[in-house]
């Protein structure tokens, strides 16, 4: 690792410009799920108990450099006072004049960077504006960092810079995970489309010895395989692009794990009526919506055998059950194995961690990363420029 952490600066009487990421879901002005802001706390309230001024530069959803009332931080204010328990004060416009009345030991947060249309351009002018507001940087946002924006890039350059708690967090994790890995390594992807996933399927048949693919993308790998899926959700364009990736894992010597039964139904729906068939079995005007127990048995297997899980996406339709039932049970079975010591696991991805929260078992789990987007550029072997900046 060439960054610094906070156990390399001196804190004490200075103003820390934190870059964080609380771009969480919000319905009619509630935050519904604070996981982001709650894994900020620790490198906040580390700041504010050795002395120093916090304050927090964040995005929240997309507004394009335009200014967009609903796309206010000042709605995340109370979620962020209460994890933190501590008044926050919320900055908007000229930043600099409020900012120096503040005390030390006190929190500020800046208004949504990204209204400024500077912050997304990575201009130079702009991370120099926001420089000038503190005497050092950290970058607290993994999720993030996979933007070269002027709060994760260009700043990193203009003031002495350091990672927080949680970027330390996540980057161990994800070095644990797949840059250093304890073998056998299984790594388990799910989600629709093999399109979004190429680059990350890529990268994980040369880094992993098992690659479990689930989801709608097992069924495009199946139809490479001259399986009639039905009426299923499968790239056909891609099946060649599938054939590659299974003769490069054969080539590389990792084993892809497909599933050899599935769960069929006519509809898409909750509680749809369905029926398990074998993989190769799907009734034409049916589609397969679950990996079958078969599968997840198989699944498990590999699981026993492995030392290192790292997995992205669920293996079925897991928001409509019964759908959900192989990535409960796999999940279960990692859970299960990491609390007996026997297996690293480390999630990441939007609808993995919902899908790990809705079955209770994402707690038992060695590390659940925030990060969506970020997620996927790392497990793609992908530089983040936000992690290269700081390593300067
Ligand atoms: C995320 O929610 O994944 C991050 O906050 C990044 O958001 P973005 O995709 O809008 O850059």
């Amino acid at each position: 690792m060439g960054w610094k952490t906070l156990d390399d600066m001196d804190l004490n009487g200075k103003t820390v410009l934190i870059r964080v990421d609380i771009n969480v879901p919000v319905e009619d002005g509630q935050v519904t799920d604070d996981t982001r802001i709650q894994r900020i706390v620790p490198t906040v309230h580390e700041v504010l108990d050795r002395g120093g001024k916090a304050v927090l530069m964040a995005h929240f959803g997309r507004p394009k450099g335009q200014v967009v009332p609903e796309m206010s931080l000042s709605q995340i204010v109370p979620a962020v006072e209460k994890c933190l328990a501590r008044t926050v004060h919320f900055i908007d416009g000229e930043y600099g004049a409020r900012l120096g009345e503040l005390e030390m030991g006190s929190v500020a947060l800046l208004e949504n960077l990204r209204f400024n249309p500077g912050e997304e351009k990575n201009d130079e002018g702009f991370a120099s504006r926001l420089a000038s507001l503190g005497d050092l940087y950290v970058n607290d946002a993994f999720s993030a960092a996979h933007r070269a924006h002027a709060s994760t890039e260009a700043i990193a350059r203009l003031l002495p810079s350091c990672a927080g708690r949680l970027m330390q967090a996540e980057l161990s994790a994800l070095e644990t995970a797949l840059g250093t890995p304890k073998r056998p390594v299984v790594a388990v992807v799910g989600g629709a489309k093999v399109s979004t996933k190429l680059e990350l399927l890529s990268n994980l048949v040369e880094k992993t010895d098992h690659l479990v693919i689930g989801g709608g993308m097992a069924n495009t790998f199946l139809a490479a395989q001259g399986i009639d899926v039905g009426k299923s959700l499968a790239e056909h364009d891609m099946t060649d692009t599938a054939s590659e990736i299974i003769s490069k894992a054969k080539s590389v010597g990792c084993t892809i794990h497909l599933p050899s039964d599935v769960v069929v139904a006519r509809e898409f729906k909750a509680g749809a009526a369905n029926e398990t068939v074998a993989a190769d079995a799907c009734p034409a005007d049916a589609m397969i919506l679950d990996a079958g127990p078969e599968t997840v048995a198989n699944l498990e297997g590999v699981f026993d055998t492995s030392e290192t899980l790292i997995w992205n996406g669920p293996l079925g339709a897991f928001e409509i059950p019964p759908f959900d039932a192989a990535t409960n049970a796999a999940a279960a079975k990692a859970a299960e194995l990491t609390k007996a010591g026997k297996l690293i696991s480390v999630a990441g991805g939007g609808d993995t961690v919902a899908a790990l929260n809705v079955s209770g078992a994402a707690e038992a789990f060695t590390y659940i990363s925030t990060a969506g987007g970020a997620f996927l550029e790392w497990m793609e072997g992908k530089t983040l420029p936000g992690v290269a900046a700081l390593e300067g």
